[in-house]
Protein backbone atom coordinates (compact mmCIF):
# COMPACT_ATOMS: atom_id res chain seq x y z
CA UNK A 1 0.00 0.00 0.00
CA UNK A 2 1.22 3.56 -0.86
CA UNK A 3 0.10 6.80 0.54
CA UNK A 4 1.58 10.03 -1.98
CA UNK A 5 -1.69 9.71 -3.44
CA UNK A 6 -4.03 12.30 -4.59
CA UNK A 7 -7.80 11.67 -5.20
CA UNK A 8 -9.82 14.49 -6.30
CA UNK A 9 -12.86 16.09 -4.17
CA UNK A 10 -15.69 13.85 -3.21
CA UNK A 11 -17.84 12.97 -5.82
CA UNK A 12 -21.42 12.42 -3.78
CA UNK A 13 -24.31 14.17 -4.90
CA UNK A 14 -23.38 13.20 -8.51
CA UNK A 15 -25.16 10.17 -10.36
CA UNK A 16 -23.82 7.11 -10.80
CA UNK A 17 -24.52 3.64 -11.42
CA UNK A 18 -24.85 0.26 -10.49
CA UNK A 19 -24.87 -2.57 -13.02
CA UNK A 20 -26.30 -5.69 -11.88
CA UNK A 21 -28.54 -5.64 -8.82
CA UNK A 22 -28.29 -8.69 -6.97
CA UNK A 23 -26.81 -9.84 -3.60
CA UNK A 24 -23.63 -7.13 -4.02
CA UNK A 25 -25.21 -4.93 -6.30
CA UNK A 26 -28.58 -3.93 -4.59
CA UNK A 27 -27.00 -3.14 -1.80
CA UNK A 28 -24.15 -0.84 -2.79
CA UNK A 29 -26.68 1.27 -4.81
CA UNK A 30 -28.83 1.51 -1.44
CA UNK A 31 -25.83 2.24 0.24
CA UNK A 32 -24.75 5.12 -2.64
CA UNK A 33 -28.32 6.19 -2.86
CA UNK A 34 -28.24 6.86 1.18
CA UNK A 35 -24.65 8.79 0.93
CA UNK A 36 -26.36 11.23 -1.59
CA UNK A 37 -25.73 9.86 -4.91
CA UNK A 38 -28.71 9.63 -7.26
CA UNK A 39 -28.08 6.17 -8.40
CA UNK A 40 -29.32 4.46 -11.40
CA UNK A 41 -29.13 0.45 -10.85
CA UNK A 42 -29.06 -1.33 -14.43
CA UNK A 43 -30.38 -5.27 -14.55
CA UNK A 44 -31.15 -7.40 -17.51
CA UNK A 45 -33.64 -8.86 -15.58
CA UNK A 46 -36.88 -6.96 -15.96
CA UNK A 47 -38.65 -9.09 -12.91
CA UNK A 48 -36.29 -7.46 -10.76
CA UNK A 49 -36.61 -3.87 -12.04
CA UNK A 50 -40.27 -3.96 -11.82
CA UNK A 51 -39.91 -5.58 -8.35
CA UNK A 52 -37.61 -2.44 -7.31
CA UNK A 53 -39.53 0.00 -8.99
CA UNK A 54 -42.72 -1.27 -6.72
CA UNK A 55 -40.21 -0.39 -3.83
CA UNK A 56 -39.97 -3.70 -3.06
CA UNK A 57 -36.86 -6.00 -2.76
CA UNK A 58 -35.82 -9.79 -3.50
CA UNK A 59 -33.03 -9.79 -1.47
CA UNK A 60 -33.38 -11.35 2.36
CA UNK A 61 -30.85 -8.71 3.73
CA UNK A 62 -32.57 -5.74 2.23
CA UNK A 63 -36.16 -5.04 3.32
CA UNK A 64 -38.70 -3.76 1.15
CA UNK A 65 -38.67 -0.17 3.24
CA UNK A 66 -35.14 -0.02 2.29
CA UNK A 67 -35.72 0.44 -1.39
CA UNK A 68 -38.88 2.15 -1.49
CA UNK A 69 -36.93 4.90 1.02
CA UNK A 70 -34.89 5.44 -2.39
CA UNK A 71 -36.33 4.67 -5.24
CA UNK A 72 -37.96 7.24 -7.46
CA UNK A 73 -35.69 10.39 -7.94
CA UNK A 74 -32.51 9.23 -5.45
CA UNK A 75 -32.33 5.51 -6.99
CA UNK A 76 -33.88 4.53 -10.47
CA UNK A 77 -33.77 1.38 -11.48
CA UNK A 78 -33.86 0.39 -15.24
CA UNK A 79 -32.92 -2.24 -17.63
CA UNK A 80 -31.81 0.55 -20.00
CA UNK A 81 -28.26 1.04 -20.20
CA UNK A 82 -27.99 4.36 -22.04
CA UNK A 83 -29.38 5.86 -18.34
CA UNK A 84 -26.06 5.46 -17.39
CA UNK A 85 -24.27 8.44 -20.00
CA UNK A 86 -24.61 10.92 -17.20
CA UNK A 87 -23.33 8.69 -14.32
CA UNK A 88 -19.56 9.77 -13.33
CA UNK A 89 -18.90 6.07 -11.64
CA UNK A 90 -20.46 3.09 -12.30
CA UNK A 91 -20.25 0.01 -10.26
CA UNK A 92 -20.10 -3.82 -12.15
CA UNK A 93 -21.84 -6.15 -10.35
CA UNK A 94 -23.03 -8.85 -12.62
CA UNK A 95 -22.72 -12.95 -11.59
CA UNK A 96 -18.70 -15.05 -12.58
CA UNK A 97 -19.98 -18.52 -12.05
CA UNK A 98 -17.87 -21.24 -13.53
CA UNK A 99 -18.62 -22.97 -16.71
CA UNK A 100 -19.65 -26.85 -16.76
CA UNK A 101 -15.79 -27.00 -17.40
CA UNK A 102 -14.67 -25.53 -13.78
CA UNK A 103 -13.46 -22.97 -16.08
CA UNK A 104 -13.82 -19.03 -14.85
CA UNK A 105 -16.99 -17.49 -16.65
CA UNK A 106 -16.50 -14.01 -17.08
CA UNK A 107 -19.03 -13.50 -20.14
CA UNK A 108 -21.32 -11.37 -17.66
CA UNK A 109 -18.79 -8.96 -17.18
CA UNK A 110 -17.46 -8.84 -20.71
CA UNK A 111 -21.26 -8.22 -21.56
CA UNK A 112 -22.17 -5.53 -19.14
CA UNK A 113 -18.64 -3.88 -20.13
CA UNK A 114 -19.46 -3.68 -23.72
CA UNK A 115 -22.91 -2.51 -23.25
CA UNK A 116 -21.33 0.46 -20.76
CA UNK A 117 -18.74 1.45 -23.22
CA UNK A 118 -21.08 2.74 -25.75
CA UNK A 119 -22.34 4.84 -22.82
CA UNK A 120 -20.24 5.99 -20.42
CA UNK A 121 -19.53 9.95 -20.29
CA UNK A 122 -15.79 10.75 -21.00
CA UNK A 123 -13.98 11.50 -17.38
CA UNK A 124 -16.28 8.57 -15.70
CA UNK A 125 -15.10 6.03 -13.28
CA UNK A 126 -15.65 1.78 -13.85
CA UNK A 127 -14.99 -0.21 -10.82
CA UNK A 128 -15.33 -4.51 -11.35
CA UNK A 129 -16.94 -5.27 -8.06
CA UNK A 130 -17.52 -8.63 -9.44
CA UNK A 131 -15.05 -11.58 -8.26
CA UNK A 132 -12.47 -12.48 -10.81
CA UNK A 133 -9.01 -14.31 -11.28
CA UNK A 134 -5.95 -11.32 -10.91
CA UNK A 135 -5.76 -9.67 -13.69
CA UNK A 136 -9.29 -9.51 -15.34
CA UNK A 137 -9.75 -5.90 -14.78
CA UNK A 138 -6.45 -5.00 -16.66
CA UNK A 139 -6.53 -7.38 -19.47
CA UNK A 140 -10.70 -7.60 -19.73
CA UNK A 141 -12.77 -4.57 -18.62
CA UNK A 142 -9.40 -2.01 -19.30
CA UNK A 143 -9.00 -3.19 -23.11
CA UNK A 144 -12.69 -3.33 -23.71
CA UNK A 145 -13.30 0.19 -22.36
CA UNK A 146 -10.08 1.31 -24.71
CA UNK A 147 -11.57 -0.36 -27.85
CA UNK A 148 -14.39 1.43 -27.77
CA UNK A 149 -12.33 5.17 -28.13
CA UNK A 150 -11.77 5.71 -24.75
CA UNK A 151 -7.93 6.16 -23.16
CA UNK A 152 -7.67 4.25 -19.29
CA UNK A 153 -6.23 6.84 -17.08
CA UNK A 154 -6.71 9.57 -19.67
CA UNK A 155 -10.70 9.78 -19.79
CA UNK A 156 -11.81 6.74 -18.81
CA UNK A 157 -10.64 5.47 -14.99
CA UNK A 158 -10.96 1.68 -14.05
CA UNK A 159 -10.42 0.17 -10.59
CA UNK A 160 -11.34 -3.20 -8.92
CA UNK A 161 -12.74 -3.29 -5.68
CA UNK A 162 -13.46 -6.90 -4.14
CA UNK A 163 -17.47 -7.27 -2.60
CA UNK A 164 -16.88 -9.03 0.87
CA UNK A 165 -20.35 -8.73 2.71
CA UNK A 166 -21.45 -11.65 4.44
CA UNK A 167 -25.18 -12.54 3.21
CA UNK A 168 -27.47 -13.36 6.44
CA UNK A 169 -24.83 -11.86 8.77
CA UNK A 170 -26.56 -8.82 11.29
CA UNK A 171 -23.21 -7.73 12.54
CA UNK A 172 -21.72 -6.23 9.52
CA UNK A 173 -23.03 -4.61 6.32
CA UNK A 174 -21.90 -3.36 2.97
CA UNK A 175 -20.68 0.64 4.17
CA UNK A 176 -18.86 -1.09 7.45
CA UNK A 177 -16.46 -3.56 5.86
CA UNK A 178 -13.31 -2.03 5.13
CA UNK A 179 -13.49 -1.55 1.50
CA UNK A 180 -10.56 -2.71 -0.40
CA UNK A 181 -9.92 -1.35 -3.99
CA UNK A 182 -6.82 -0.38 -6.53
CA UNK A 183 -7.13 1.41 -9.69
CA UNK A 184 -5.48 -0.06 -12.94
CA UNK A 185 -3.19 3.25 -12.89
CA UNK A 186 -2.33 5.60 -10.36
CA UNK A 187 -5.13 8.28 -11.62
CA UNK A 188 -7.72 5.15 -11.87
CA UNK A 189 -7.02 5.18 -7.73
CA UNK A 190 -7.23 8.27 -7.42
CA UNK A 191 -10.74 8.34 -8.76
CA UNK A 192 -12.24 5.08 -7.70
CA UNK A 193 -11.11 6.85 -3.71
CA UNK A 194 -13.29 9.78 -4.74
CA UNK A 195 -15.95 7.84 -5.99
CA UNK A 196 -16.11 5.07 -2.92
CA UNK A 197 -14.85 7.82 -0.05
CA UNK A 198 -18.15 9.05 0.71
CA UNK A 199 -20.28 5.87 0.68
CA UNK A 200 -17.02 3.69 3.30
CA UNK A 201 -16.63 3.86 6.73
CA UNK A 202 -13.01 2.77 5.98
CA UNK A 203 -11.45 2.55 2.76
CA UNK A 204 -7.96 0.17 2.06
CA UNK A 205 -6.58 0.82 -1.14
CA UNK A 206 -3.50 -1.07 -2.47
CA UNK A 207 -1.43 -1.06 -5.55
CA UNK A 208 -3.29 -2.15 -8.39
CA UNK A 209 -6.45 -3.86 -9.82
CA UNK A 210 -4.73 -7.18 -9.73
CA UNK A 211 -3.91 -6.92 -6.39
CA UNK A 212 -7.05 -6.00 -4.87
CA UNK A 213 -8.39 -9.04 -7.02
CA UNK A 214 -6.03 -11.11 -5.47
CA UNK A 215 -7.11 -10.00 -2.00
CA UNK A 216 -10.34 -11.61 -2.39
CA UNK A 217 -9.20 -14.40 -4.13
CA UNK A 218 -6.89 -15.32 -0.81
CA UNK A 219 -9.56 -14.34 1.31
CA UNK A 220 -12.21 -17.15 0.07
CA UNK A 221 -9.59 -19.56 -0.06
CA UNK A 222 -8.35 -19.34 3.11
CA UNK A 223 -11.70 -19.87 4.44
CA UNK A 224 -11.87 -22.84 1.66
CA UNK A 225 -8.49 -24.26 2.64
CA UNK A 226 -9.50 -24.68 6.65
CA UNK A 227 -12.95 -25.40 6.40
CA UNK A 228 -11.56 -28.29 4.40
CA UNK A 229 -8.72 -29.14 6.74
CA UNK A 230 -11.55 -29.10 9.67
CA UNK A 231 -13.56 -31.04 7.55
CA UNK A 232 -10.74 -33.41 7.63
CA UNK A 233 -9.98 -33.79 10.90
CA UNK A 234 -14.33 -34.17 11.57
CA UNK A 235 -13.74 -37.38 9.91
CA UNK A 236 -10.56 -38.61 11.96
CA UNK A 237 -12.15 -37.15 14.90
CA UNK A 238 -15.39 -39.82 14.37
CA UNK A 239 -13.73 -42.82 13.75
CA UNK A 240 -11.74 -41.95 17.43
CA UNK A 241 -14.99 -41.61 18.87
CA UNK A 242 -14.38 -37.76 19.76
CA UNK A 243 -16.46 -34.92 19.34
CA UNK A 244 -15.09 -32.71 16.91
CA UNK A 245 -16.82 -29.70 17.94
CA UNK A 246 -15.57 -29.87 21.96
CA UNK A 247 -12.13 -30.25 20.26
CA UNK A 248 -12.51 -26.99 18.05
CA UNK A 249 -14.00 -25.21 21.36
CA UNK A 250 -11.09 -26.27 23.42
CA UNK A 251 -8.57 -25.57 21.05
CA UNK A 252 -9.94 -21.97 20.67
CA UNK A 253 -9.20 -21.08 24.14
CA UNK A 254 -5.70 -20.24 23.23
CA UNK A 255 -5.41 -16.72 22.73
CA UNK A 256 -3.29 -16.88 20.02
CA UNK A 257 -2.39 -18.91 16.89
CA UNK A 258 -5.48 -20.68 16.17
CA UNK A 259 -8.32 -19.97 14.24
CA UNK A 260 -11.54 -21.82 14.86
CA UNK A 261 -13.24 -23.16 11.92
CA UNK A 262 -16.28 -25.59 12.01
CA UNK A 263 -16.82 -28.97 9.44
CA UNK A 264 -19.83 -29.06 7.57
CA UNK A 265 -22.18 -30.68 5.12
CA UNK A 266 -19.80 -29.25 2.54
CA UNK A 267 -19.42 -25.52 1.00
CA UNK A 268 -21.87 -23.77 -1.00
CA UNK A 269 -23.01 -20.96 -2.12
CA UNK A 270 -21.45 -17.95 -5.08
CA UNK A 271 -18.18 -17.71 -3.68
CA UNK A 272 -16.18 -19.97 -1.22
CA UNK A 273 -16.76 -23.04 -4.17
CA UNK A 274 -15.94 -20.99 -6.75
CA UNK A 275 -13.53 -17.95 -6.27
CA UNK A 276 -10.52 -20.74 -5.47
CA UNK A 277 -10.89 -22.02 -9.05
CA UNK A 278 -10.73 -18.81 -10.48
CA UNK A 279 -7.80 -18.09 -8.89
CA UNK A 280 -6.25 -22.09 -9.50
CA UNK A 281 -7.28 -21.39 -13.51
CA UNK A 282 -5.27 -18.49 -13.80
CA UNK A 283 -2.07 -20.20 -11.91
CA UNK A 284 -2.34 -22.66 -14.61
CA UNK A 285 -1.99 -20.07 -17.21
CA UNK A 286 0.99 -19.34 -15.53
CA UNK A 287 2.55 -22.87 -15.44
CA UNK A 288 1.95 -22.73 -11.21
CA UNK A 289 0.51 -25.86 -9.47
CA UNK A 290 -2.08 -25.10 -6.61
CA UNK A 291 -1.94 -28.44 -5.36
CA UNK A 292 -3.30 -26.89 -1.85
CA UNK A 293 -6.10 -25.53 -3.11
CA UNK A 294 -7.35 -28.33 -5.22
CA UNK A 295 -6.93 -30.89 -2.43
CA UNK A 296 -9.26 -28.77 -0.48
CA UNK A 297 -11.79 -28.60 -3.05
CA UNK A 298 -11.38 -32.43 -3.37
CA UNK A 299 -11.96 -32.62 0.51
CA UNK A 300 -14.98 -30.24 0.86
CA UNK A 301 -16.92 -31.53 -2.45
CA UNK A 302 -16.70 -35.11 -0.70
CA UNK A 303 -18.52 -33.88 2.41
CA UNK A 304 -21.68 -34.52 1.24
CA UNK A 305 -21.09 -37.68 0.26
CA UNK A 306 -19.99 -38.55 3.62
CA UNK A 307 -22.73 -37.28 5.30
CA UNK A 308 -24.70 -39.76 3.37
CA UNK A 309 -22.03 -42.52 4.28
CA UNK A 310 -22.77 -41.87 7.80
CA UNK A 311 -26.85 -41.73 7.43
CA UNK A 312 -26.81 -45.32 5.32
CA UNK A 313 -25.32 -46.58 8.46
CA UNK A 314 -26.90 -44.86 11.08
CA UNK A 315 -30.60 -46.15 8.87
CA UNK A 316 -28.98 -49.81 8.54
CA UNK A 317 -27.74 -49.74 12.17
CA UNK A 318 -31.47 -49.13 13.22
CA UNK A 319 -32.62 -52.31 11.12
CA UNK A 320 -34.01 -50.38 8.09
CA UNK A 321 -33.04 -50.76 4.61
CA UNK A 322 -32.38 -47.78 2.67
CA UNK A 323 -34.32 -47.99 -0.54
CA UNK A 324 -37.28 -48.52 2.12
CA UNK A 325 -36.78 -45.54 4.14
CA UNK A 326 -37.96 -41.96 4.53
CA UNK A 327 -35.57 -39.25 4.73
CA UNK A 328 -36.70 -35.88 5.51
CA UNK A 329 -33.81 -33.22 5.46
CA UNK A 330 -34.02 -29.98 7.38
CA UNK A 331 -32.59 -26.77 5.06
CA UNK A 332 -31.66 -26.68 1.60
CA UNK A 333 -30.02 -23.40 1.57
CA UNK A 334 -26.72 -23.36 1.67
CA UNK A 335 -26.06 -21.38 5.39
CA UNK A 336 -28.22 -20.66 7.69
CA UNK A 337 -31.08 -17.67 7.44
CA UNK A 338 -30.83 -17.25 3.51
CA UNK A 339 -32.72 -18.02 0.77
CA UNK A 340 -29.75 -18.77 -1.30
CA UNK A 341 -29.62 -22.31 -2.94
CA UNK A 342 -26.77 -21.57 -5.57
CA UNK A 343 -24.07 -24.97 -4.77
CA UNK A 344 -26.00 -26.08 -1.58
CA UNK A 345 -24.59 -28.78 -0.13
CA UNK A 346 -27.76 -30.14 0.48
CA UNK A 347 -29.06 -30.68 -2.79
CA UNK A 348 -26.34 -33.10 -3.41
CA UNK A 349 -27.30 -34.83 -0.43
CA UNK A 350 -30.90 -35.31 -1.85
CA UNK A 351 -29.26 -36.55 -4.82
CA UNK A 352 -27.07 -39.07 -3.08
CA UNK A 353 -29.83 -40.19 -0.83
CA UNK A 354 -32.25 -40.68 -3.89
CA UNK A 355 -29.16 -42.68 -5.98
CA UNK A 356 -29.20 -44.84 -2.48
CA UNK A 357 -32.98 -45.40 -3.02
CA UNK A 358 -34.18 -43.34 -0.22
CA UNK A 359 -37.80 -41.59 -0.59
CA UNK A 360 -36.17 -38.02 0.47
CA UNK A 361 -38.42 -34.73 1.53
CA UNK A 362 -36.88 -31.52 2.85
CA UNK A 363 -37.96 -28.70 5.31
CA UNK A 364 -37.06 -25.19 4.46
CA UNK A 365 -38.44 -22.24 6.23
CA UNK A 366 -36.68 -19.77 3.47
CA UNK A 367 -37.29 -21.86 0.16
CA UNK A 368 -40.69 -22.99 -0.51
CA UNK A 369 -39.62 -24.53 -3.23
CA UNK A 370 -35.98 -26.08 -4.85
CA UNK A 371 -34.92 -27.81 -8.35
CA UNK A 372 -32.65 -30.86 -8.46
CA UNK A 373 -31.50 -32.30 -11.92
CA UNK A 374 -35.32 -32.89 -13.49
CA UNK A 375 -37.22 -33.16 -9.94
CA UNK A 376 -38.68 -30.24 -8.54
CA UNK A 377 -39.55 -30.28 -4.47
CA UNK A 378 -42.07 -28.50 -2.44
CA UNK A 379 -40.87 -27.85 1.06
CA UNK A 380 -42.84 -29.88 3.46
CA UNK A 381 -44.18 -28.47 6.02
CA UNK A 382 -42.73 -29.53 9.92
CA UNK A 383 -45.20 -31.06 12.42
CA UNK A 384 -44.60 -33.81 15.23
CA UNK A 385 -46.11 -36.52 12.99
CA UNK A 386 -44.12 -36.07 10.25
CA UNK A 387 -41.01 -36.19 12.02
CA UNK A 388 -41.87 -38.99 13.98
CA UNK A 389 -42.83 -40.46 10.29
CA UNK A 390 -39.31 -40.57 9.13
CA UNK A 391 -36.28 -42.86 9.37
CA UNK A 392 -34.30 -40.42 9.85
CA UNK A 393 -33.63 -36.44 9.56
CA UNK A 394 -30.84 -35.02 8.44
CA UNK A 395 -30.09 -31.50 9.35
CA UNK A 396 -28.05 -29.65 6.66
CA UNK A 397 -28.80 -26.21 7.42
CA UNK A 398 -29.13 -24.69 10.76
CA UNK A 399 -31.72 -21.53 10.34
CA UNK A 400 -32.81 -20.13 13.29
CA UNK A 401 -36.08 -20.66 12.41
CA UNK A 402 -35.60 -25.09 12.54
CA UNK A 403 -37.43 -25.66 16.35
CA UNK A 404 -34.03 -28.39 17.12
CA UNK A 405 -35.25 -29.17 20.25
CA UNK A 406 -39.17 -30.34 18.57
CA UNK A 407 -37.17 -32.05 16.04
CA UNK A 408 -34.83 -34.00 18.32
CA UNK A 409 -37.71 -34.75 20.36
CA UNK A 410 -40.08 -36.49 17.65
CA UNK A 411 -37.37 -37.79 14.88
CA UNK A 412 -36.55 -41.16 15.61
CA UNK A 413 -33.01 -40.98 14.36
CA UNK A 414 -32.04 -37.58 13.75
CA UNK A 415 -27.85 -36.55 11.75
CA UNK A 416 -26.79 -33.37 12.69
CA UNK A 417 -24.53 -32.29 10.48
CA UNK A 418 -23.82 -28.26 12.18
CA UNK A 419 -23.91 -29.00 15.74
CA UNK A 420 -27.18 -27.22 16.62
CA UNK A 421 -27.40 -29.98 19.07
CA UNK A 422 -24.73 -29.42 21.08
CA UNK A 423 -26.87 -29.44 24.28
CA UNK A 424 -28.95 -32.02 23.56
CA UNK A 425 -27.51 -35.41 24.69
CA UNK A 426 -29.98 -38.47 23.41
CA UNK A 427 -28.90 -41.84 21.94
CA UNK A 428 -30.72 -40.83 18.89
CA UNK A 429 -29.13 -38.03 18.15
CA UNK A 430 -25.95 -38.06 16.09
CA UNK A 431 -23.35 -35.14 14.72
CA UNK A 432 -21.44 -34.93 12.43
N1 LIG B 1 -23.43 -13.20 -3.10
C1 LIG B 1 -22.39 -12.95 -2.32
O1 LIG B 1 -22.41 -13.19 -1.12
C2 LIG B 1 -21.11 -12.35 -2.88
C3 LIG B 1 -20.15 -11.87 -1.99
C4 LIG B 1 -18.99 -11.32 -2.49
C5 LIG B 1 -18.79 -11.27 -3.87
N2 LIG B 1 -19.72 -11.75 -4.72
C6 LIG B 1 -19.47 -11.65 -6.16
O2 LIG B 1 -20.25 -10.57 -6.67
C7 LIG B 1 -20.67 -10.86 -8.01
C8 LIG B 1 -22.18 -10.77 -8.09
O3 LIG B 1 -22.73 -11.78 -7.26
P1 LIG B 1 -24.24 -11.74 -6.76
O4 LIG B 1 -24.34 -12.78 -5.72
O5 LIG B 1 -24.65 -10.34 -6.47
O6 LIG B 1 -24.99 -12.25 -8.09
P2 LIG B 1 -26.56 -12.21 -8.35
O7 LIG B 1 -26.83 -13.30 -9.31
O8 LIG B 1 -27.30 -12.13 -7.07
O9 LIG B 1 -26.79 -10.81 -9.09
C9 LIG B 1 -26.25 -10.51 -10.33
C10 LIG B 1 -27.24 -9.63 -11.09
O10 LIG B 1 -26.62 -9.25 -12.32
C11 LIG B 1 -27.64 -9.23 -13.32
N3 LIG B 1 -26.98 -9.27 -14.62
C12 LIG B 1 -26.44 -10.33 -15.27
N4 LIG B 1 -25.89 -9.93 -16.44
C13 LIG B 1 -26.09 -8.59 -16.54
C14 LIG B 1 -25.74 -7.61 -17.51
N5 LIG B 1 -25.06 -7.92 -18.61
N6 LIG B 1 -26.14 -6.33 -17.29
C15 LIG B 1 -26.82 -6.00 -16.17
N7 LIG B 1 -27.16 -6.90 -15.21
C16 LIG B 1 -26.80 -8.16 -15.39
C17 LIG B 1 -28.50 -10.42 -12.98
O11 LIG B 1 -29.77 -10.32 -13.57
C18 LIG B 1 -28.55 -10.35 -11.44
O12 LIG B 1 -29.64 -9.58 -10.99
C19 LIG B 1 -20.10 -12.24 -8.33
O13 LIG B 1 -18.86 -12.07 -8.96
C20 LIG B 1 -19.89 -12.86 -6.96
O14 LIG B 1 -18.87 -13.82 -6.98
C21 LIG B 1 -20.90 -12.28 -4.27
Amino acid sequence: MTDDRNPPDSLAGDTVGVVGLGYVGLPLALAMAETGYRVVGVDVDETRIETLRDGDSYITDVPDGAVDRVVGEEFVPTTDYDRLSEAVGVSICVPTPLRKTGQPNISYIVDATEELAGVLSPDSTVVLESTVYPGATEEVVAPTLADNGHEVGEDVFVAFSPERIDPGNEEYGTTDIPKVFGGVTEACGDRAEALYGPVFDELVRVDSATEAELVKLLENTFRSVNIALINEMATIAHELDVDIWSVIDAAATKPFGFMPFYPGPGLGGHCIPVDPKYLSWKADQHGVATRFIDLADTVNRSMPEHVVDRVVTLVNDAGTAVPDSDVLVLGVAYKPNVVDTRESPALDVISLLEDRGASVAYHDPHVPAVEIGAQTYESRSLSPAVLADQDCVVLVTDHDAIPVDTVAEHAPLLFDTRNATADIDAEHVHRL
